[in-house]
């Protein structure tokens, strides 16, 4: 949470970050605010609450130029939104901004005598002070004493008054990236806003010290010592961080899942059958395990649930997904005979990335599936599998789950091969239907106006149920998740069979109810649960597998309140021609209200703090 950025070089600095902060603000948009160091050698920060739009008239009207700035975007934790509680902060000599917690900034503020000197509520601000109180004239040995007093999560961007044109950086947990620009050196929160500038980065590592210079970047270890960057190459194009021609990146984003699914699996198929071992992925490791364990947050925690339903009617292998903030609370039993699956669209998800960590102590093997390349959880974990879904910069993550679904079929698909499961030809047929995912996908995008008009007659809804047997449910808790985080109306899924056992209470005529039929097993049970609902006057709106409806479509007409037919795939499958429907239906509902579908309110992409 909170995106960073720095650059020191021979352009302007003001236009370089607000540009950056702009692609950088689905970390957070509470707050925005830059600090340049000018012609004079003098700090000055301009900053606001509200967007980094806020900002950018802010620096229009009374602009500062420099070439060596840092600039921040906010999600309030410590401190409510307002101009002050944004960042930078400057105390004394230093100016720093700050993604993560001080837990312990009230003992500072003790210690350091600062209760009258503060002019913000932030634990930022109490960095910035302690770090003014060590510093003499050598930064790095300030920066060293300052984080050893520090307890929390940070990634601090630093500049000193007296010495101009370069920015100090040093981090724990939270993430920094440094990379070589054309025209300087520039520091951001993640990879996504670098690609433009740079096609060369490296993660500066925990407890090091960064030294941004215009002519080079230098790192210092804890005991003072030079140490060598682990460069590694952007691997995102330019154009993929752009809205492409979309009026959001959301509708970019679902419209590329096609792509993107195509490029995390193809690769992955060898001789017509799913093969990880580009990736690293030891046989033995599938292969060995007893359990499954996946921990994860979120979105991707729903996508855990749809591997769990695959892995344990395909594999019959025990599979359990934790949700990654509750994990170290609740005594989960992970051992050496259990594979503990991280999947995590950023990488940086903080709760996620403890999780792997605790499941590591416990004698865990560990797999990322991350799609940001060299992310705090890939680095942390035994093995890791990208899925290729580009940068994904709507708050609402789309075409990241579909690609770690499509991860998933590969690991599924890949295990049972493995312990003989499936033979060859299985594991062919089900690679077979697993590369037609696209194709399949993209009928239902084709079809998108459809969803637009079906999504009008939720518009003005309070409440919206969803409900859903086995797959089914797994696709709806997402497709719930992301109509409730755009679109601000209540809506929650069901498992269609417990509706009954309390929540049908509040099934009326108001609430519409949508149901996802794509399951042949449990067809004729769903069927009998809608009908509860529409007896207590529900309106449904049903997405259903193409091949299960009945002969002639007028025949939905008086039953339901709108029919969408979903290309037919094998039953395991068509979690992903349902789920891009009800990411378009989310999407339409958000649209057609007026609201911010990529910035949803209280909301920030990247989650790292607990
Ligand atoms: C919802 C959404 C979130 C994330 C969650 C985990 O649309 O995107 O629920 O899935 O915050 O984030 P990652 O995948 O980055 O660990």
């Amino acid at each position: 949470m909170c995106g960073i950025i720095g650059y020191t070089g021979v352009k302007e600095a003001q236009e370089i970050m607000l540009d950056a902060l702009e692609i950088l603000e689905y970390r957070g948009y509470d707050s925005a605010g830059l600090a340049v160091c000018g012609r004079d050698g003098c700090v000055r920060i301009r900053k606001c609450a509200g967007r980094v739009k806020d900002l950018r008239l802010l620096c229009e009207k009374d602009g500062i130029q420099g070439t060596c700035g840092i600039g921040h975007t906010r999600w309030a934790t410590h401190g409510g939104v307002s101009d002050a509680n944004a960042h930078p902060h400057k105390f004394g000599r230093v100016t720093v901004t700050h993604n993560g917690i001080v837990e312990n900034y009230q003992d500072l503020v003790q210690r350091y005598h600062l209760e009258e000197k503060l002019k913000s509520q932030t634990d930022s601000e109490v960095a910035a002070a302690v770090l003014d109180h060590f510093y003499g004239t050598d930064p790095l040995a300030a920066i060293r004493k300052t984080v050893l007093k520090l307890k929390g999560t940070f990634a601090l961007s630093i500049m000193f008054d007296d010495i101009p044109g370069v920015i100090f950086a040093v981090r724990n947990v939270s993430p920094i990236v440094i990379a070589r620009a054309r025209s300087g050196s520039m520091l951001a929160s993640d990879v996504t806003v670098l690609g433009q500038y740079s096609r060369e980065y490296f993660v500066l590592p925990e407890f090091y010290v960064a030294v941004l210079k215009e002519d080079g970047v230098e790192l210092y270890d804890m005991a003072g010592e030079t140490a060598e960057p682990e460069w590694q190459a952007v691997n995102w194009d330019v154009d993929r961080s752009s809205k492409g021609g979309y009026p959001f990146y959301m509708e970019k984003e679902i419209m590329e899942q096609p792509q993107v699914i195509r490029e995390t699996v193809i690769p992955r198929i060898q001789g017509g059958i799913p093969d990880l071992s580009e990736d690293g992925i030891p046989d033995g490791l599938l292969a060995d395990c007893k359990r499954i364990c996946v921990v994860a947050c979120g979105t991707a925690m729903h996508a855990g649930l749809v591997g769990k339903a695959l892995m344990q009617s395909l594999v019959r292998i025990h599979m359990d997904v934790e949700l990654a903030s509750e994990f170290m609370y609740t005594d989960v039993i992970v051992d050496e005979d259990t594979l503990v699956i991280a999947i995590s669209q950023s990488g940086e998800t903080i709760d996620t990335l403890e999780a792997v960590k605790h499941a590591k102590k416990n004698g865990a093997k560990t797999l990322a599936i991350v799609n940001v390349r060299g992310a705090s959880v890939a680095r942390a974990s035994d093995y890791v599998i990208y899925t290729n879904a580009g940068p994904e910069i709507a708050v609402a993550s789309t075409k990241a789950y579909t690609t770690q679904l499509a991860v998933l079929y590969l690991l599924t698909g890949r295990m049972a091969y493995v312990r003989g499961i499936f033979g060859a030809e299985e594991a062919k047929a089900f690679a077979k239907e697993l590369m037609r995912v696209p194709e399949v996908m993209q009928k239902v995008l084709d079809r998108k106006e459809e969803i637009h008009y079906i999504a009008r007659s939720i518009l003005n809804a309070q409440d919206v149920f969803m409900m859903g047997r086995g797959l089914d449910h797994a696709i709806l808790l997402e497709g719930s998740l992301k109509l409730k985080e755009i679109s601000y109306i209540h809506s929650e899924a069901y498992a269609s069979g417990e509706l009954k056992h309390g929540t049908i209470a509040l099934i009326t005529e108001d609430t519409p109810v949508v149901a996802v039929v794509t399951q042949e097993k449990v067809k004729s049970k769903e069927f009998s649960n809608i009908k509860e609902v529409q007896s207590r006057g529900a309106g449904v709106i049903l997405f259903i597998k193409e091949t299960f409806g009945p002969e002639k479509e007028a025949s939905w007409e008086n039953v339901f309140t709108s029919v969408f037919t979903l290309p037919a795939m094998e039953d395991g499958f068509m979690v992903m021609p349902a789920s891009a429907a009800l990411q378009l239906l989310a999407y339409y509902v958000s649209l057609d209200k007026g609201l911010d579908v990529d910035k949803p309110r209280n909301l920030a992409k990247v989650v790292t703090v607990e």
